[in-house]
C-alpha cells in the first residue's frame, strides 16, 4: 500500500475514460429502445432532466470524494467519517460491481458473436427476415456453451486491459477506442440518414408522443440516468482516485454527461433511421439491435461493411465501460487488501465469469435458475442493480456529502484545479438535495408496486 498511486497520464486521457465508463451498452442498445417504447422525446426530455438534475451532481460527488481521499469506494468512506458506518457504502458498490459485470460480460460475449457473424457474411440469409433472425438470436442466447465461450473472451480482454494499469491499459484504450466511436457511429447515422425515408426515424425519436410516457417511463429514465453515467457504485470514485490536484472537476464531468448524452442520441439517429428506410419494426424493445439491425444491415450496399462496424463499434463501448466496472473491484483490493493489480483482477474476474456463466445459464442453457420474483437471473441481476443498487448507492452518496461530509468541504475539494468558481455552495446544496429526494420518492414507489402490489402513482 506504500506504493505510489497510479495516476492518470494527462487530463483528456482521463475525460475519455470517463466518458468511456458511461459510454456502453447502456446507450447504444438501451436508451434507443427505450426511447422508441415510452414516447420518444417525451422520453428524451424526462432522461434530460434526470441526466442534469441528478446525474450532473453525482458525477461531481463522486469525483471530489475519489479525488479527496485518493482511495476506491470503501477507503474513501471510511477516511472521510472514520468509525462509522458508511464504508458499507462502499461496499454496497463493489457488491454493485459484481452484480452488473456478471450480466453486462453475458452481453458482452452476444456481442462479440456478433461481430463475427457479420464479418462472415452471415447476416446475409437473413436480409429483410427479422422473424429468422429472432430465431438465430434466440437459439445462441439460450444455448449452454456457445454464449459462455464469447463471455470468457470478453471479460478475458477486459482482465487484460486492467492487468496492464490505469494509464498504461484503462487509459491507453480509452484514447483509442472512444475517438473510434464516435468516427464510426457518427458515419453510421450519416449513412441513415441518407437513406431515403431515414429522415422518418428522426421524427420517431425526437417527436413527443405524451400518451407512451407513463409514470413506470419516468422510474425508468431516472435509473438509466444512473447507468448510463455509471453512477451510484463508486466507478466515478475510483477513477477521480487516480486524479491530481489540477483537473478541473466541474468541467470534466460536464464533458462526460455531454459525450453520453450526445452518443445515446447519435446511437438513436443511426438505428432508428436506417430501421425506418427499410421499413422494420422500430417498437421491437430489446431486440431492436440483435434482431432488427442483422436483417436490415444486409439490405444496404455495403451491408456486411456497415453491420460489422456497428457491431465492432459496440464491442468497444462495452469494453471501456466493462473494465470500469472492474476496475472498482481491482482496486478495493489493492487498496484495502494490499494485493498485486494482477492477482486482484485474475482472481475476481474469474469469480464474476462464472456468477455470469449462471445469468447466461438461466436463459434457458440447461440449468434451471428462474423465478427471482418472476425473471430469470439474468434479468433479475439487470433489474437488481439499475432499480436499487445504483439508485440507492447514488442517493446515498449525496445524504453522505449533505449530512456528513459537509458541503463545505466539498466545495473545497471541489474548487481545486478550478481557475474561477462557477458555481456556488448553495446551487451544489440544492442539486444533491433534489437528487437524494427525488431518487428517495422513485425507490419508494418501485418498493410499494413490487412488494405490495400498490402503485402510488399511476
Ligand atoms: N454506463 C455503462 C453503460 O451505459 C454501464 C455501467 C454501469 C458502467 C455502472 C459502469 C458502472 O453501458
Amino acid at each position: 500500500m506504500s506504493n505510489q498511486r497510479e495516476q492518470w497520464g494527462s487530463k483528456l486521457g482521463f475525460i475519455l475514460a470517463a466518458s468511456g465508463s458511461a459510454v456502453g451498452i447502456g446507450n447504444i442498445w438501451k436508451y434507443p429502445h427505450m426511447a422508441g417504447q415510452n414516447g420518444g422525446a417525451a422520453f428524451t426530455v424526462v432522461y434530460l432532466v434526470c441526466i442534469l438534475v441528478v446525474g450532473l451532481s453525482i458525477v461531481i460527488a463522486e469525483f471530489v470524494i475519489g479525488r479527496r481521499t485518493q482511495l476506491s469506494p470503501v477507503g474513501a468512506f471510511e477516511t472521510l467519517a472514520p468509525k462509522t458506518n458508511w464504508k458499507w457504502l462502499g461496499f454496497l458498490g463493489v457488491a454493485s460491481a459484481f452484480v452488473i459485470l456478471s450480466f453486462y460480460g453475458v452481453v458482452g460475449g452476444w456481442i462479440m458473436k456478433y461481430v463475427v457473424i457479420s464479418v462472415t457474411g452471415g447476416f446475409k440469409e437473413l436480409a429483410g427476415d427479422p422473424d429468422s433472425a429472432g430465431n438465430v438470436f434466440n437459439n445462441f442466447i439460450t444455448g449452454t456453451w456457445s454464449p459462455i465461450f464469447f463471455q470468457v473472451i470478453f471479460m478475458t480482454v477486459c482482465i487484460w486491459v486492467i492487468v496492464n494499469g490505469v494509464k498504461g491499459g484503462i487509459e491507453k484504450w480509452s484514447k483509442i477506442m472512444m475517438p473510434l466511436i464516435i468516427i464510426l457511429l457518427g458515419m453510421l447515422a450519416v449513412r441513415g440518414m441518407t437513406l431515403p425515408g431515414g429522415m422518418e426515424g428522426i421524427s420517431f425519436l425526437f417527436k413527443p408522443r405524451f400518451e407512451d410516457l407513463t409514470a413506470s417511463s419516468v422510474v425508468l429514465a431516472l435509473g438509466h440516468s444512473f447507468f448510463t453515467l455509471s453512477l451510484g457504485m463508486g466507478t466515478m470514485i475510483t477513477y477521480g482516485s487516480y486524479l491530481g490536484r489540477k483537473q478541473n472537476l466541474l468541467n470534466s464531468a460536464l464533458w462526460v454527461i455531454t459525450l453520453d448524452t450526445a452518443i445515446a442520441m447519435l446511437a438513436g439517429v443511426a438505428i432508428f433511421t436506417t430501421v425506418f428506410a427499410l421499413g422494420a419494426n422500430p417498437a421491437e424493445g430489446p431486440g431492436l439491435i440483435f434482431v432488427v439491425l442483422p436483417s436490415v444491415f444486409p439490405q444496404l450496399d455495403a451491408g456486411t461493411l456497415w453491420g460489422t462496424l456497428f457491431f465492432f463499434l459496440l464491442f468497444m463501448a462495452a469494453l471501456t465501460s466493462a473494465i470500469s466496472i472492474l476496475e472498482v473491484v481491482t482496486a478495493y483490493f489493492i487498496d484495502q487488501k494490499g494485493w498485486t493489480r494482477k492477482k486482484a483482477t485474475i482472481r475476481f474476474g474469474l469469480v464474476i465469469t462464472i456468477v455470469g456463466a449462471f445469468c447466461s445459464f438461466s436463459l434457458g442453457g440447461g440449468i434451471n435458475i428462474t423465478a427471482f420474483l418472476g425473471m430469470s437471473f439474468f434479468d433479475f441481476m439487470d433489474y437488481l442493480s439499475s432499480k436499487y443498487m445504483l439508485p440507492i448507492g447514488g442517493m446515498l452518496t449525496a445524504i453522505f456529502i449533505l449530512k456528513k461530509w459537509g458541503v463545505n468541504q466539498f466545495m473545497d475539494e471541489l474548487k481545486s484545479g478550478m481557475n474561477k468558481m462557477t458555481i456556488s455552495k448553495n446551487l451544489i446544496t440544492i442539486l444533491l438535495g433534489i437528487a437524494a429526494s427525488i431518487v428517495g420518492f422513485i425507490i419508494l414507489i418501485e418498493i410499494f408496486d413490487v412488494l405490495f402490489g400498490i402503485k402510488l402513482i399511476q
